[in-house]
């Protein structure tokens, strides 16, 4: 069964603890988590402190995705305020993936490792034996609402060969349309951001994606 991870980016942050217990609620598998610097996407969402309320208000598992220019020197804030996993862009991590990847196994947290629609999976194989997670973004990150991009699915089968036997994350424009063909290609974890807290109705939202993606009968709604 394919877990559901809605995406707080796309929630009203006036009442978060509200939005995040309508997921909790709902039915959501774990909470991800959009932290955002300004540099390494061109958009700021939020840091630690956020991250430790939020921590506070759920009992749901943090997926920390973290779009930003340094890791190494962050990582420990993050683990600190309550992040159960915590993904770095390889893109970000200079030469050394390893070492961050390490430091954040030496906090005692899960780790991923997220990769760009364009960059080559080949810079994940050294460290692949240490990850929890790959992120595959099937959009640029930075911002939520945009549309799938489908080219990146093969690359999950591609994963799977270079004998990757972790979770293997999609995200961006994930919806009860797109869940499908994601979770067909392998994916074992699904992200939604606007699928969700787009919706009135969380938890039917939750359903329909969950439901399209485990191919099970439901009324999706378009
Ligand atoms: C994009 C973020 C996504 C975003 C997904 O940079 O990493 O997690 O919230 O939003 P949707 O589901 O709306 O594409
Ligand atoms: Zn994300």
């Amino acid at each position: 069964m394919v877990r559901i991870a809605p995406s707080i980016l796309s929630a009203d942050f006036g009442k978060l603890a509200a939005e995040i217990a309508d997921v909790e609620v709902g039915g959501a598998d774990l909470l991800h988590l959009d932290v955002m610097d300004g540099h390494f996407v061109p958009n700021i969402t939020f840091g630690p402190p956020l991250v430790k309320s939020v921590d506070g208000q759920t009992d749901l598992l943090l997926d920390c995705h973290l779009m930003i220019t340094d890791p190494l020197a962050y990582v420990e804030g993050f683990a600190k305020a309550g992040a159960d996993w915590i993904s770095f862009h390889v893109e970000a991590a200079g030469t050394d993936p390893g070492r961050v990847v390490d430091r954040i196994l030496e906090l005692g947290v899960k780790p991923g490792i997220a990769i760009n629609p364009d960059t080559t999976l080949h810079r994940l194989k050294p460290v692949l034996d240490r990850l929890h997670m790959v992120l595959a973004m099937t959009v640029f990150p930075g911002f939520g609402g945009q549309r799938f991009i489908p080219e990146v699915l093969p690359r999950i089968a591609e994963l799977r060969d270079l004998g990757f036997e972790g979770e293997i994350e999609v995200d961006g424009g994930i919806d009860a349309k797109t869940a499908p063909l994601a979770a067909e290609a392998g994916a074992t974890v699904l992200v939604a951001g606007s699928a969700v807290f787009g919706k009135s109705d969380r938890g039917q939202a939750i359903a329909d994606i969950r439901n399209a993606a485990n191919g099970l009968e439901g009324d999706v709604e378009a």
